[in-house]
This record gives C-alpha cells, structure tokens and sequence, in this order.
C-alpha cells in the first residue's frame, strides 16, 4: 500500500469528521497456497498476504459512540452506540467493524467508541479475504489506540468470533490469522489446532518463477450454507469416527477410517479431502524447506482434483483456470480460498506467464464466461501501522 493511500484515507477522514485521525493502519487480504477447508478441522493451513489492504484512518470516543464510512460503499457515515450492538443485528459491510467492537468489548476491553473510515483494494467476494482484512485492520487500529496488548494471534480469534457469532458465517481461523500474522516475502504455516506459526520463505521470482491469482469474477457470497454444509458434515465424520477433528486422523490410517465410515459416502469424501489435503500442506512445506519448489506444483493440482472430486466447491469456471493453465505448461494450479467461485491460483515458469494469461483469457471468451481478472501475487506485508 502506498504512503498516498494512507494520506488520502487521513484526509478523507478529516472531511467527514473534521479532526485529525490519531492514525491509519492497513490490513491485507490473502491467497491461501494449500491447506483449503482444514482450519475447521484443526489442520494445516499456508497462506500469505497480498498486496491489496484495508486500510482504516481511526480516532478513539469516549461517549460510547461508533462512527463508521466506507469509500467503497454508496452512503453517508453510520452512527451507532457500543453498547447496543447485537449479533446477527447487521447484513451489511458495517457488520464487519462494529462486529470486531463487539467482540472486543465482550472480551472485556472498554473500547468506549471510535471515528472509523475505512477504504480497501482487496476485491470483495473473490476469494481473497476482504471481510477477514476489515476485520483485522479495525482490530489492530483500536488494539493500538487503547493500549489493549493483544498479539496477532489473539486479535485474529476475537475478529473470528466476530465473524461466527456477530456476523453469522460459520469461518475457521485461518483468514484472520493470514491478515494479522503473515510477512512479507514468506508463505505462513499455520497449525490451526495450537496456533503455531513458522515463516517459509517464498521468494519464487529469485528462482524465475510466479504465482499468478486468477479473479473468476464468479462471487462466492451465496456459497455460505454450503460451507457450514460441508463444515457440519466434516464435524459428523469426526464423530462418527470418535476423534475431536479430522486432524487427528493419522495419514496412514485413512484407508481404515473410510472403511469404518461405512456407507456414509458423502462423509467418506469430505473425510479423504481433508486428510490428504493435510498431508498435502506438510508435503509443500517440506519441499519448500528443501529448495524443491518447482516439486509443489502436482501438489497444488492434486488439491484442486480433490476440492472438486470430494469436497465438491469447485465450479466450472475455477476448472477451467485449472485446466488451461496447466495445458500452457504451468507447474500446477488449484481454486483457493473458500471455493464456489472467487479464485484460483496458478504457479508458473515467468517466461510461460504471457502464454498462460492468454491461454485462459481466451477460454474464458470461448466459454461465454465473464473475462478474468489476473494479477502477479508476490508475499506481502502482514497488518501494520502506517502512520
Ligand atoms: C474461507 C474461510 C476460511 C477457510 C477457507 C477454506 O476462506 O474463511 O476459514 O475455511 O474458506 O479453506
């Protein structure tokens, strides 16, 4: 984000509440590399940030008042009153902030009101986390100005519970942890069970590769009662199973635990998705901590075959990304994210990158799809401060 943003974000807060911000921060929207629909089975995750940010200009109040303004949405500045926020009481984008100031009021931190305008580059309902970004740069803002001491980690469960219980979407952690916690120029392995955290290097233009994101414009945004489907029958699987979460399914034990599955064959699907896609995370971190990147490529495609074999989020358009782009010669291709359309991602050789672009802008055409939007995604920043 640029040091412009941040000062048109300052100064557009100036014209809507005629004072100066106390400061402006910026949290980032991400790409999830492998590890899709683990987080709510305590498994492995590997996002990293991008570029796009929320970015927020935020001064305190103390008389209990919550101002919101968004540039990117039609309307005026939303008054309400902390302590009249209620879970579920909001549909809109304004769920998101006041949601986050519900959940750290909750939690026990006198956060007694704020002036917030907000503005993001992180595209919305593509897959990119637009909503975890909100979320998490309000978060940091008002952990920041009231001297609340939350660490990363910590802000991301209270912008999830935000989100489960204030919003209503039944998401894991790995979305809010990815804004809060990633670096740049690093992948984040996320253990969602403990929470822990390594940093992998992920510099692929050092080693003349890319990652492209590929935007289907398909919106994901009425996608939520398959998630909590496929959430609910993923929490079957592990009862009928007797472990607290898939997670705990050794790998080796697979074959014997769909077997014990019997003929609940929808669950014997979500179950194999998760346990491979598992095992594939620990796989791209241990290829990647070799120096064998170019080896990640098949796995990132075997993830793609089963979200849409097993786990069945997949859509035509995402398959088609998949399918031209590995025809064009890329290492390997998935959707990410929570899937139902938003965006795929695609890693490739940079001199094939021209090729590829071309090759599934003009499947799209061909299709009848609406065009694609196609951008380099190299790891960014994790979410900051920034004046
Ligand atoms: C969405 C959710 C995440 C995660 C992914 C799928 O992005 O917000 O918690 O479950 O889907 O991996």
């Amino acid at each position: 984000m640029s040091v412009d943003t941040a000062a048109a974000v300052a100064e557009r807060f100036r014209e809507l509440y005629g004072a100066e911000p106390e400061g402006v921060w910026a949290a980032p929207g991400r790409v999830n590399l492998i590890g899709e629909h683990t987080d709510y089975n305590d498994g492995f995750v590997m996002p990293f940030a991008l570029p796009h940010t929320a970015v927020v200009a935020v001064s305190r109040r103390d008389d209990g008042v919550l101002r919101l303004h968004s540039s990117d949405v039609e309307g005026g500045v939303v008054e309400l009153r902390v302590d009249e926020l209620a879970p579920e009481s909001d549909r809109g984008w304004t769920a998101y902030p006041s949601g986050v100031v519900w959940a750290l009021r909750q939690a026990g931190h006198a956060v007694t009101g704020a002036d917030i305008h907000l503005a993001s580059t992180v595209p919305a309902g593509a897959g990119l986390s637009s909503s975890a970004a909100l979320e998490v740069v309000v978060a940091l803002a008002l952990n920041d100005l009231y001297e609340l001491g939350q660490k990363g980690w910590q802000l991301a469960r209270l912008c999830q519970r935000a989100e489960n219980v204030y919003v209503g979407a039944p998401v894991g952690i790995m979305d809010q942890t990815a804004s809060a916690c990633c670096q740049a120029g690093h992948a984040l392995f996320l253990d969602t069970r403990d929470l822990s955290q390594k940093q992998i290097p992920f510099d692929l233009a050092a080693e003349g590769m890319r990652l492209l994101v590929v935007d289907t414009q398909v919106k994901h945004s009425h996608s939520e009662g398959e998630y909590g489907k496929r959430r609910a029958g993923c929490e079957k699987g592990a009862a009928l199973l007797g472990v607290d979460a898939l997670r705990d399914i050794a790998y080796d034990d697979l074959d014997g635990a769909l077997e014990r599955l019997g003929d609940e064959e929808e669950v014997r699907r979500l179950v194999r998705h998760v346990v491979t896609e598992d095992q594939r995370v620990e796989r791209v971190v241990s290829l990647l901590e070799s120096g064998e990147t170019r080896a990640i490529g098949p796995v990132l495609t075997e993830g793609h075959a089963s979200l849409r074999d097993d786990f069945r989020i997949s859509c035509p358009e995402l398959d088609l990304v998949v399918d031209t782009a590995l025809a064009g010669g890329a290492l390997g291709a998935r959707m990410t994210g929570g899937g139902f359309g938003g965006s795929a991602i695609v890693l490739a050789e940079a001199a094939d990158v021209e090729t590829i672009t071309k090759a599934v802008e003009a499947a799209f055409a061909a299709a009848g799809f609406t065009a694609p939007r196609v951008f380099e995604a190299v790891p960014a920043a994790g979410a900051r401060r920034v004046s």
